[in-house]
């Protein structure tokens, strides 16, 4: 049984989705040992607490954000965490968090990455008039939004889209892009050859 740890900002709406995968086995050999956030208020923690999970509010408040960062490492080893998926989680990872878990930390973006990194993605791929969107679920490195790509999913944006309509559209896409990452780096199958993520060759 390997431990997960969410780490969220926000409503949670990633996280519920894992927590479904995770209570109907579609997420395979794994609980959510704790969700953290760095906003008391996020709605994501109090969806947490109603699912009977741990959930912990660590302010970052006016912290530096190493300290901040040292607060949030302290809390996951306390709870033995083996994978840590960010879901919404807006602040970035100093390099000393990153180098913590290698290959152990992931991240849900809505855009295929590398195109539109950064706030607002969707409504960055729609201002630039792009006809496919999508999704990237990818290792966090030192950089932003740049990590090894696990699985990418795409949306096709159509005439009829505004900037919210197709936001809900990639939305339902990272609820299912999410759990399969997760069941792909728990599998531990796979190796990450320079920038690709690609699965271990059976061959001898
Ligand atoms: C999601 O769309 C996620 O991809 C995005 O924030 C939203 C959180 O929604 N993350 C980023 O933009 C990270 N750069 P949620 O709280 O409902 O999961």
């Amino acid at each position: 049984m390997r431990n997960l740890a969410i780490l969220l900002s926000g409503r949670g709406s990633n996280f519920e989705a894992i927590a479904r995968n995770v209570a109907s086995g579609q997420i395979r050999d794994a609980r959510i040992a704790v969700v953290i956030s760095n906003k008391p208020d996020a709605g994501g923690l109090e969806t947490a607490r109603l699912l009977g999970l741990t959930a912990l509010a660590i302010s970052s408040k006016g912290k530096e954000r190493e300290q901040h960062d040292r607060e949030v490492v302290a809390a996951l080893r306390e709870h033995k965490v083996d994978l840590i998926c960010l879901a919404g989680y807006m602040r970035l990872l100093s390099p000393w968090f990153v180098q913590q878990f290698p290959q152990r930390i992931l991240n849900i973006h809505p855009s295929l990455l590398p195109a539109f990194p950064g706030l607002e993605a969707q409504e960055q791929a729609f201002a630039y008039g792009v006809k496919i969107a999508g999704c990237t679920v990818h290792f966090v490195d030192e950089e932003l939004d740049h990590g090894a790509i696990v699985i990418q999913k795409a949306v096709p944006v159509l005439d009829t889209d505004n900037e919210h309509s197709l936001a809900e559209r990639i939305l339902e896409q990272e609820h299912i892009a999410y759990s399969e990452a997760i069941n792909l780096v728990l599998e531990e199958k796979f190796e990450v050859a320079g920038r690709r993520f690609v699965m271990k060759s059976t061959r001898h």
